[in-house]
């Protein structure tokens, strides 16, 4: 435990970093998403038992185990983790986004706005261990994971904080605020779970 927080820590100091230095930028978003597989790569000090998925009743179809968040909730590092799968439509984020693949596949697909006022798919990535995606605040995708998986989610800015975060209702082609927070759970050390 004591090794995974230095580990994390670690990894969240040298992203601060990359993000002065570099800015939010696709170059910095994508050198933050290489730090994290790196992290990720330290496979002993993330046993799968440490980041249960929900419980089939649960009412949620996963958990974001919370990793690390600054005081001023900026650089949120979160462990998703599912058993029976999930998605969501196509959203963005208001601040960088990274995932990184740990256990399972997830589908990571890409959009642009069409003239239509609705989305088009422009690319695809499975993130799985060893890969991650990198997204600008703008950018547009929708993740589908079929059975069980862990992966690593950080973003620019604490989720609970994204209330402006907008998805595609693709049967009304409408678009609205994405509030998609159920399921944080506390895993920092020394921090009360909950
Ligand atoms: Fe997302």
């Amino acid at each position: 435990m004591e090794q995974r927080s230095t580990a994390v820590a670690s990894a969240m100091d040298d992203i601060r970093n990359i993000e002065t230095e570099m800015g939010v930028t696709r170059a910095g978003v994508e050198a933050i998403r290489d730090r994290l597989i790196e992290l990720a790569g330290q496979r002993d000090l993330f046993p799968l038992e440490d980041f249960p998925a929900p419980d089939p009743d649960a009412g949620v179809s996963s958990h974001m185990y919370r990793l690390a968040q600054d005081d001023d909730d900026r650089f949120a590092l979160y462990a998703q983790t599912t058993s029976g799968g999930t998605s969501t439509p196509v959203h963005n984020h208001t601040t960088w986004a990274v995932v990184v693949g740990f256990d399972g596949q997830e589908l990571n697909r890409f959009y642009e706005r069409n003239a239509d006022g609705g989305v088009t798919q422009v690319d695809e990535h499975m993130v799985e261990a060893g890969t991650g995606v990198a997204m600008l605040p703008d950018d547009l995708h929708a993740i589908r994971i079929d059975g069980g998986s862990l992966n690593f989610h950080c973003y620019g800015l604490a989720l609970e904080r994204l209330d402006q975060r907008e998805y595609y209702n693709e049967a009304e082609g409408t678009w609205k605020i994405f509030n998609n927070i159920d399921g944080i759970k506390e895993a920092r050390t020394g921090l009360q779970a909950c």
